[in-house]
């Protein structure tokens, strides 16, 4: 019977996906307090690490808020009249950030002078552990990282076996 060495591979891609699934994290802003007004969303901010691939979700009430993608100026000026991506549909926002860099988001509707203001930094996505940073949060995610290229490579040799599905 050819089943052990399938079975092998098998649990080996389980192994090596389950933890490639949590790469990217999910970082509901403001966490509890959500996307509301008299937060403050630069403490919040501080208190998370934010890397390319990464979602920011942007929870809200419904028809009361919106999130607004601006620009440094507009950002500082609480101004939405030129945003760059805006959004006020359903109650939740997923947002991927997909580069490096700094990111601005207000709320539209006035709220922006009550904290509703939020900018993030991102950095690159997390390097292999040899030449990963210290954090243990960082230690984490580069093993992650390795797990994903191991989900890969079993990917690939279970595509080259011959069995049968
Ligand atoms: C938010 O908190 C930071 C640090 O605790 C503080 O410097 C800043 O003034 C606060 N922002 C507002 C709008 O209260
Ligand atoms: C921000 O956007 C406004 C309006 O589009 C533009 O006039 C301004 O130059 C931009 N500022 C920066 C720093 O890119
Ligand atoms: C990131 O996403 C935005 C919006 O979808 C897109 O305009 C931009 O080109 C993307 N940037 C990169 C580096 O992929």
């Amino acid at each position: 019977m050819a089943t052990p060495p399938r079975l092998l591979v098998v649990v080996l891609l389980l192994l090596a996906t389950a933890p490639a699934l949590s790469v990217a994290a999910k970082l509901v802003v403001g966490d509890r307090k959500r996307w509301a007004p008299n937060v403050n969303y630069t403490d919040w901010a501080d208190r998370h690490e934010f890397y390319v691939g990464d979602w920011l979700d942007f929870e809200y009430e419904k028809d009361r808020y919106d999130v607004v993608q601006v620009n440094e100026t507009a950002y500082a000026r609480c101004d939405g009249s030129s945003p760059i991506l805006s959004y006020s549909r359903g109650h939740n926002f997923p947002f991927q950030l997909n580069r490096t860099g700094r990111f601005y988001f207000i709320c539209s509707r006035g709220y922006c002078w009550n904290g509703m203001k939020v900018s993030v930094l991102v950095q690159p996505a997390p390097l292999p552990p040899a030449m990963a940073p210290s954090s243990h949060a960082s230690r984490a995610r580069a093993a992650a990282g390795v797990w994903r290229w191991v989900g890969l490579a079993a990917l690939l040799l279970l595509g080259s076996l011959p069995f049968r599905v």
